[in-house]
């Protein structure tokens, strides 16, 4: 048998026996690349008299045409062998029921929920998220905001407090969200427009008190704004957030140290037994308190008050949630029942926006 005979059996076994891809390719570069066997063999025609020649180059190239196609042929093959071994394995069963996942089970908390509602209502106004420590000291918590030690609204606070420092000062955990007021204002140059939603705490606890709450404040300074347009801020936000047309609001005197004038905010609803319509019937519900910011509280953060003037308010978060959803009972709220939270709370993708309708 001739040389190339020879090796046209040897190359045919060897391109048969591959197992996989990468083997067939070794098999093809030790024939075909630069040193391969054939290539070795056509380098030879070269050195061969021309009568050698005219039988040996047809005859090579034959051989080398032969193996080019039993690769390639062994090449579709091993893909079709390799394809169909992971379509066996990666199998799957399109009519089982889903899995559970976080996607599907996990709930959000109403109070999360209503917090993003806010934001997406006054982010929409112009408002910017603020936010401050739950640990406060006692100069933004207090005395910043025009409540000196021994104001008497210092007890009407119910404060949490921490053990004495050093100096003999002790952090609190806040109050309410008013201290954000004073961080933003020292922060950086008015004009400020901005919410602070978060945690706030009293030592309090009944059925619709609960030590840890939710605020959110609104706080607002530049050389123009005025009760007016706090007026105007409320009702709009109120008709965003309880999804109606017209809202009947009521603005009562009341006194906050921080705000002059101070007034209470209610709005109109119904009562029908356990449940509280909003936007009908003649009972009030009370929802937050608001003012013009006190110049004292301008002055304490070097604001000067002859140049700007502003409002800031404050909601309770957790109240307004149980009006939005009927919600009953507050206490509920911080259960961790997490038959109650299937029931009350959100789906992860239930994102709210105010173009999307912000309950849906
Ligand atoms: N901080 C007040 C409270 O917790 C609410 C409030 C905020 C009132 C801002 C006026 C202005 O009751």
């Amino acid at each position: 048998m001739s040389n190339h005979e020879e090796l046209a059996r040897i190359l045919n076994d060897e391109i048969n026996a591959a197992a996989d891809e990468a083997a067939l390719e070794a098999v093809r570069v030790s024939a075909l690349g630069k040193k391969g066997r054939i290539s070795q063999l056509m380098k030879s025609l070269g050195s061969m008299d021309p009568e050698e020649r005219k039988v040996m180059g047809p005859a090579l190239n034959g051989l080398k045409n032969e193996v080019q196609q039993a690769i390639a042929q062994r090449q579709q093959v091993l893909y079709s062998q390799a394809l169909d071994a992971r379509l066996e394995t990666e199998k799957l069963d399109v009519t089982l029921p889903l899995q559970a996942s976080a996607l599907t089970s996990g709930r959000i908390h109403p109070v999360s929920q209503v917090m993003d509602e806010i934001a997406a209502i006054f982010g929409d106004m112009g408002f910017a998220i603020a936010e401050g420590p739950d640990i406060e000291d006692d100069f933004h918590n207090f005395t910043a905001l025009n409540i000196p030690p021994e104001h008497p609204a210092r007890q009407m606070h119910d404060t949490f407090y921490f053990g004495e420092q050093e100096d003999g000062s002790r952090l609190v955990l806040r109050t309410h969200t008013s201290p954000v007021q004073i961080r933003t204002m020292t922060a950086g140059p008015p004009p400020h427009r901005i919410v602070a939603p978060g945690r706030t705490y009293r030592c309090d606890s009944d059925q619709t008190h609960t030590p840890m709450f939710h605020q959110i404040e609104g706080l607002v300074i530049d050389k123009e704004t005025h009760l007016g347009h706090l007026k105007w801020v409320l009702e709009e936000f109120c008709k965003a957030f309880f999804e109606v047309d017209t809202i009947k609001m009521r603005f009562r005197p009341s006194h906050f140290p921080f705000t002059e004038p101070s007034l209470e905010v209610d709005i109109g609803c119904a009562r029908l037994g356990n449940e509280i319509r909003v936007g009908e019937g003649d009972d009030w519900l009370e929802i937050l308190g608001c003012g013009m910011v006190h110049p004292q509280v301008l002055r304490n953060v070097d604001i000067d008050p002859e140049v700007y003037q502003g409002f800031a308010f404050g909601m309770g978060i957790d109240r307004l949630a149980m009006l939005k959803y009927g919600i009953p009972d507050l206490r509920a709220f911080f259960e961790a029942d997490l038959r109650w939270l299937r029931h009350y709370g959100f789906t992860s993708l239930d994102i709210p926006s105010l173009h999307g309708g912000l309950s849906r």
